[in-house]
């Protein structure tokens, strides 16, 4: 008999999505143009030239979705707005669009499922990057407006928001290597977009703050869990914490410490950032937050050492040149483990969320009583649809199950963690990967819009409606 890991009492369940990969309806009730919208016309950006135009039909079919989860036990929901459905130009609210999001929160308090509001996952109003983007200080200006904008109709009914989703692709993947949108390849821009996209988010709490004192803010942030490939090798050790410093210090630093970390200013040093940093800015930034969204996928090992095999978690099969994302790119490569890996490529390794999860409570959000939350987790696979239609996938079911048990694992040593989000709720457009990966507890088809829940999603409903899993 397996053993049985009791959640503690309350814990949240979840699944997650984000506005473009999901919603479709790109032209409808007034939306404007998104980053997302213009990068998928630039032939080569998106295999196969797809393009979130339909997506899965999320905005017709949200009341659908909803008894959906309602069907798999979920506690909440984790979705995005898009910026450019609610400010077209990027600065004038256009009511149709933000009754969409009124309309979907309604429908999850009636299926008593709580609304997780996240207000920027990718799409920026084209307007906004025509007038420079994240790139541009004003740029963050602008989103505390759009935090209030949103707030103004829906704080009423909705007690969690995440400013930002992910800013490390927002800044390195977007204005780095350009495989995601806007498609910019230049450092400079991409240390600018950080350092613009973290004085949004600090713009955004503030204002939120004063607005709704009990609302419970915060943000979700991608971590890359690395290690040498070989720890008894300085060049090793030294590429490890480069990797360290610009996906996960860099973010986690300034937000919790009210600093960015000197050797990070240091390896950037000629790309201009420190000209963005205004007197203040880190102060913002820093503002108490009250949640840590944790986005947790692989981890890897890394060398100082050039190598033929070197692999890169972050490239695309797109026909287009990719620049390296990050600045240390060029220090640095990813040693295959030869660890089994996903559909992306990515590696397997669970152990890395219980180091991950240790390490924040101690160094961040402990220290700072930011409750965590993993608000992603999850793997693509290839699926295959059996004649009846249904969707026997052991790989994802064990990928979740492995993961949560070192969720329990971290809980049990004191880690302040309560609630989890599986990605996602259901197959969507993957970003540059178009919808040729699949993440989805719910299988879509694409050509009728028909969900099937897959074997993993029958699974986590009995997980989430039994607060516990079999080990
Ligand atoms: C993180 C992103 O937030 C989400 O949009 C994406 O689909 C998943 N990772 C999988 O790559």
């Amino acid at each position: 008999m397996s053993e049985v890991l009791h959640f503690p009492r309350g814990f949240l369940w979840g699944a997650a999505t984000a506005a473009y990969q999901v919603e479709g309806a790109t032209g409808e009730d007034g939306r404007g143009d998104s980053i997302w919208d213009t990068f998928c016309r630039l032939p080569g950006a998106v295999v196969d030239g797809h393009t979130g135009d339909a997506a899965c039909d999320h905005y017709h079919r949200y009341r659908e979705d909803v008894a959906l989860m309602r069907s798999l036990n979920l506690g909440s929901y984790r979705f995005s707005t898009s910026w450019s459905r609610i400010q077209p130009d990027g600065r004038k609210t256009n009511t149709a669009g933000l009754d969409f999001y009124s309309r979907l929160v309604d429908e999850l308090h009636a299926a008593q499922i709580k609304p997780w509001l996240t207000l920027y996952h990718w799409d920026l109003p084209q307007a906004l990057e025509d007038d420079g983007g994240w790139a541009n200080r004003d740029t963050a200006y602008r989103f505390a407006e759009y935090a209030l904008a949103v707030h103004e109709v829906l704080g009423d009914r909705v007690d969690v928001w995440t400013t930002l989703n992910e800013p490390w692709c927002s800044a390195f993947l977007g204005y780095g290597s350009g495989v995601h949108a806007p498609g910019r390849q230049s450092r400079s821009d991409a240390l600018a977009a950080m350092h613009h996209l973290l004085l949004g988010h600090g713009l955004a709490v503030t204002e939120l703050r004063q607005r709704a004192p009990k609302a419970r803010l915060g943000l979700t942030l991608n971590f890359t869990v690395v290690d040498p490939a070989d720890p008894n090798d300085p060049a090793d050790l030294d590429a490890a914490r480069h990797i360290d410093g610009q996906f996960n210090r860099a973010f986690l630093d300034p937000v919790f410490h009210g600093a960015y970390p000197a050797d990070f200013l240091a390896d950037v040093a000629q790309h201009g950032l420190e000209e963005h940093i205004f007197p203040g800015d880190l102060s913002t930034i820093s503002a108490p937050i009250d949640t840590l969204g944790v986005n947790y996928y692989h981890g890897e090992a890394v060398t100082g050492h050039p190598r033929a095999d070197a692999g890169n978690a972050h490239a695309a099969p797109v026909e287009r040149p990719l620049a390296p994302p990050y600045p240390a790119a060029d220090q640095v490569s990813v040693v295959p483990r030869g660890l089994p890996t996903t559909a992306m490529g990515w590696e397997v390794q669970p152990e890395g969320l219980y180091r991950l999860l240790t390490r924040l409570q101690e160094d961040y959000s402990g220290p700072a009583g930011t409750a965590l939350y993993i608000t992603e987790n999850g793997a693509a696979y290839e699926d295959a649809v059996g004649p009846d239609g249904a969707v026997e996938d052991p790989d994802r079911l064990e990928f979740i199950r492995a993961h949560l048990i070192q969720c329990h694992k971290a809980i049990a040593a004191g880690v302040d963690l309560r609630g989890y989000f599986g990605w996602s709720l259901m197959d969507n457009f993957e970003w540059a990967w178009g919808y040729h990966k699949r993440f989805g507890l719910v299988r879509v088809d694409y050509a009728t819009f028909e969900r099937t829940v897959k074997a993993s999603g029958t699974w986590f409903a009995t997980v989430a409606g039994s607060n516990s899993v079999h080990a």
